[in-house]
């Protein structure tokens, strides 16, 4: 009898693990994968369209999708690539590129290390990330209208 009521139990948590665990998933991310990247903490407003990204597209396997592995954006602390399968969580790139607003390069620092130090904005971490990828791989938008729509 006391075996039982063990499962029993154990069986319920587990219904409950897996119901709260889906409702925060359905919260975070899109149904159809595109995520509405609209930050904010990071921007009080946004002067721009809102870009709808296709995360999902992003990363599915060609021909359907770009193939595009999850590391090739998401980084541990060091900034070394994270291996993910679908379903696994991740931190907000804002949670380390946690400067919001816009750059501003303080006025005694050289270039070379601007470049590295504006990494700290969130805005500059996104548009490195996405800009780059698309310019280095001659496929995606790095036109503002293309990504930004005109509102
Ligand atoms: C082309 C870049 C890119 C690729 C590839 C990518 N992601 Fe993301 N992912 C992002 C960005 C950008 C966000 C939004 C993060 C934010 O708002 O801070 C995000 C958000 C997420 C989220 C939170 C929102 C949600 O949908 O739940 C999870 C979880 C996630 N990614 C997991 C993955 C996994 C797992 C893979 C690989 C199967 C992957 N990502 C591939 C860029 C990418
Ligand atoms: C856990 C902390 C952390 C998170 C979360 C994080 N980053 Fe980073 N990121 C770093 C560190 C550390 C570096 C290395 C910076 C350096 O070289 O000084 C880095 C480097 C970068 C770079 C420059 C190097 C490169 O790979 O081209 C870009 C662009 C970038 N991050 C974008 C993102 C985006 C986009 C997200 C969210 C999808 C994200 N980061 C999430 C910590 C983080
Ligand atoms: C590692 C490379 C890579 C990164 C990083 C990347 N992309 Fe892309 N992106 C692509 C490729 C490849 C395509 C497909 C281009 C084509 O086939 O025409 C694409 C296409 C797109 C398109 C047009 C088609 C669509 O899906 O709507 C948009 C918009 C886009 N990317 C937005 C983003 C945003 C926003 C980010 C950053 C959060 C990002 N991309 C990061 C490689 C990348
Ligand atoms: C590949 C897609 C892409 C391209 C191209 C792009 N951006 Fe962005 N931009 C983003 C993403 C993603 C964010 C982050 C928005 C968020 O998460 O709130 C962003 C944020 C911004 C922001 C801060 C939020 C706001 O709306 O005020 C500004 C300003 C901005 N971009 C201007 C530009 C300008 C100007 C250009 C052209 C020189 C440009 N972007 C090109 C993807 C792109």
């Amino acid at each position: 009898m006391k075996g039982k009521h063990l499962l029993l139990l154990l069986a319920l948590a587990g219904m409950v693990v897996l119901f709260f665990g889906a409702s925060i998933n359905a919260e975070e991310c899109a149904d159809d994968g595109v995520i509405e990247m609209k930050n904010t903490e990071a921007f009080d407003s946004h002067r721009m369209g809102i870009v709808m990204f296709g995360h999902k597209q992003h990363y599915t396997a060609a021909p359907d999708g770009y193939g595009i592995a999850c590391g090739e954006c998401h980084h541990d602390d060091s900034g070394q690539p994270l291996e993910l399968k679908e379903g696994d969580t991740v931190q907000s790139c804002f949670e380390c590129h946690d400067q919001p607003g816009n750059a501003r390069k303080p006025a005694d620092m050289d270039r070379e290390e601007w470049e590295t130090a504006k990494l700290d904005y969130y805005k500059e971490a996104l548009h490195a990330n996405c800009i780059d990828c698309h310019k280095e791989g001659g496929a995606g938008p790095v036109k503002c209208a293309d990504c930004h729509p005109r509102p």
